[in-house]
């Protein structure tokens, strides 16, 4: 085991999805040397923190961590997890593949990737509220804003992405002929990105509203998708149910500090401890993780074993339409690599 990974299990259904891709990683014998550390409820419960330092100083160190879904406390004044996972670390990128995985779905050889801007935009959230005739919240305001350096950033990211993976071409996403300033910068900047890759990969264009009509109409005209925050949280989550829902869409948040992996979904508190959970999201996630570090042929094992029992049909859990447990399918897939 010669990388140090930071691994946080995560609340609710975390644990168990969470040891079920562990034994997966085991059985291709991945080179994780495992720190586990808490977050979320857990660190609520064991120290009053949901993001406990130490957590934090293992990513630093690592800069490489697989993160089971969190429970973000209500109330009690603590901040968003993820968002500050996002600030600490300056995670800029976050990368969404949506491939096809179940055989007979809707959409069947879907094979794409969302690239989000992750730090700024709408979700940079500037707000403010204009009070009137004695109505506090007369009038409510939501900015954003746009730095040229991070739209040419996350441009690039999308590019050397597709570059480094095989993929032909990126589409920029935006809405600059309505937001012509913030969208018109990302547009401007992702042109002149382009240009620097131009023959090496093509570059195409799309309007928000348009590019999620043809995400349904025809989503196999698009390949590496770059988008600004609003637009992207928005359309990955219409891609996953292009193939299967949460329980089959994994994400990573990206910066040149750290990688943090993760399945798309939450903790699922209405199943938790109940074994049914579907584990396939966070070991998809676990599968960029051994790319994001140059392990492609464990990476296309596990890839192989997911394709292999779920074609089989006979082992899904309930969410795909199946009756197993999250050990028979972790047990199926432990099979099916080794
Ligand atoms: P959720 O994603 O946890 O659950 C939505 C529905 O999908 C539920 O019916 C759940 O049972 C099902 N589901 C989700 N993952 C599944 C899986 N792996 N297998 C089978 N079924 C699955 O969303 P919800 O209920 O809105 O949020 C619950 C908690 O998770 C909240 O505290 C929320 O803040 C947190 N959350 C955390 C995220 C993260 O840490 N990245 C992301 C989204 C939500
Ligand atoms: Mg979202």
């Amino acid at each position: 085991k010669t990388i140090p990974a930071t691994l946080i299990a995560g609340d609710g259904i975390g644990p168990e999805i969470m040891d079920s891709v562990v034994e997966i990683l085991d059985a291709v014998d991945a080179p994780f040397a495992w720190e586990a550390h808490l977050a979320g409820m857990a660190g609520v419960d064991a120290v009053n923190d949901p993001l406990p330092k130490q957590t934090i100083e293992s990513i630093r160190k690592t800069g490489l961590a697989i993160k089971g879904p969190l429970t973000t406390p209500v109330g009690g004044g603590f901040k968003s997890i993820n968002v500050t996972l996002r600030q600490e670390f300056g995670l800029y990128s976050n990368l969404r593949p949506t491939k096809s995985i179940i055989p007979g779905s809707r959409f069947e050889n879907i094979d794409l990737v969302i690239v989000r801007e992750n730090l700024e935009g709408y979700y940079a959230a500037i707000e403010h509220v204009i009070p009137m005739d004695g109505d506090p919240r007369a009038i409510a305001m939501s900015g954003g804003f746009l730095s040229r350096k991070e739209c040419n950033r996350i441009v690039r990211f999308a590019f050397d992405y597709a570059l480094k993976n095989g993929r032909k071409k990126v589409t920029l996403v935006h809405k600059a002929n309505i937001i012509k300033q913030m969208c018109g910068l990302f547009l401007e900047e992702g042109r002149k990105v382009a240009e620097e890759y131009k023959g090496r990969v093509e570059v195409d264009e799309r309007i928000v509203d348009a590019c999620a009509m043809q995400l349904v109409t025809n989503p196999w005209q698009f390949d590496v998708i770059v988008t600004t925050n609003l637009f992207g949280d928005i359309l990955s989550d219409l891609t996953a149910g292009l193939v299967g829902g949460l329980g089959m869409a994994p994400g990573a948040n990206i910066s040149e500090k750290a990688a943090i992996f993760e399945a798309v979904h939450g903790s699922a508190p209405d199943i938790a401890g109940k074994g049914v959970a579907n584990p396939l999201a966070l070991l998809l996630a676990a599968v960029m993780m051994l790319r994001h570090v140059g392990r492609q042929d464990l990476a296309d094992r596990i890839d192989a074993a997911i394709a292999k029992v779920i074609t089989a049909g006979e082992v899904r859990t309930r969410d795909l339409g199946g009756t197993a447990g999250t050990k028979d399918l972790t047990a199926a897939l432990k099979q099916a690599v080794s």
